[in-house]
């Protein structure tokens, strides 16, 4: 399998066992997340619905359990989707099927197989944006969805600092948003220790546009519960970036 990350450092795969453990037990940015994608997604009833880069299956399971007919979750890491499997589906839900696939060409997937589609928290990890858009949009039939979130891109930046505001609220600093690339984060206990693409807020927007998209909702979501009380610097500005789009015909 091709590494997800460049050598110098941790791939998914290698944190795939710590990720899976972060998210069992109740990571308050992943419950913001899932709360932002929920609200983004149409009806699901009867949809057949591919999650890409689907991790442990988080948001897998919940298009599951949400009403879809049928639901596949694929990602590149072997690790991650074995542990995807283990998990299992879903109470009174279909079945769940999963494939290790790259998201940058969705190979094993047909022309047009999907209503919608959906990547939670994955697309700042891919290396090339506009191959996977490129391959989302086949994969849709004419009309699909794509529903989407990620790191906000104009805070979740490689260099942004924490401060307090002149009233004593949480905020932050950033000074070099435009330049886009790979890092990782410093934190040995953070996410990003796996690697991130930076990339500005028009570089996705217009990817998205570019690979046959038309975006019907944009979302900033205000950290819920577990996140507020963790970080409450999110409560003033958003930590994702969730988005609706559809395939043009
Ligand atoms: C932050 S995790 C998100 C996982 C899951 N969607 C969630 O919400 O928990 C990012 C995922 O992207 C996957 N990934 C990175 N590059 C990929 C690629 N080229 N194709 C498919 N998956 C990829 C990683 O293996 C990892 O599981």
């Amino acid at each position: 399998m091709a590494p997800v990350a460049d050598a110098e450092g941790p791939t998914w795969s290698d944190i795939a066992a710590w990720y899976d453990a972060l998210l069992s037990g109740g990571s308050g940015p992943h419950e913001t997340a899932i709360e932002c994608l929920g609200r983004l997604l149409p009806d699901l009833d009867g949809a057949a619905v591919l999650d890409v880069a689907c991790g442990q299956g988080l948001a897998t399971r919940a298009l599951a359990a949400g009403g879809a007919s049928a639901v596949v979750g694929t990602d590149l890491s072997e690790a991650m989707i074995d542990i995807a499997r283990r998990h299992g589906g879903t109470a009174g839900g279909p079945d769940i099927s999963y494939v290790v696939d790259d998201a940058q060409t969705l190979a094993e997937f047909d022309d047009g197989a999907f209503d919608g589609a959906t990547c939670q928290l994955g697309l700042m990890d891919i290396p090339d944006l506009h191959a996977a858009l490129r391959a989302v949009h086949r994969v849709l039939r004419p009309g699909g969805w794509f529903a989407f979130v990620i790191g906000h891109p104009c805070f979740l930046v490689p260099d942004a600092a924490r401060t307090d505001g002149a009233d004593g609220r949480p905020a932050v600093v950033i000074t070099d948003y435009f330049t886009e690339g790979f890092w990782r984060s410093s934190n040995p206990n953070g996410v990003r220790r796996a690697g991130n693409h930076h990339r500005t807020l028009s570089t996705y927007l217009n990817c998205l546009i570019q690979a046959g998209f038309d975006i019907d909702e944009v979302s900033e979501p205000r950290a819920s519960g577990q996140l507020a009380a963790q970080q409450p610097l999110y409560e003033q500005v958003p930590i994702f970036l969730g988005c609706r789009a559809t395939r043009r015909a």
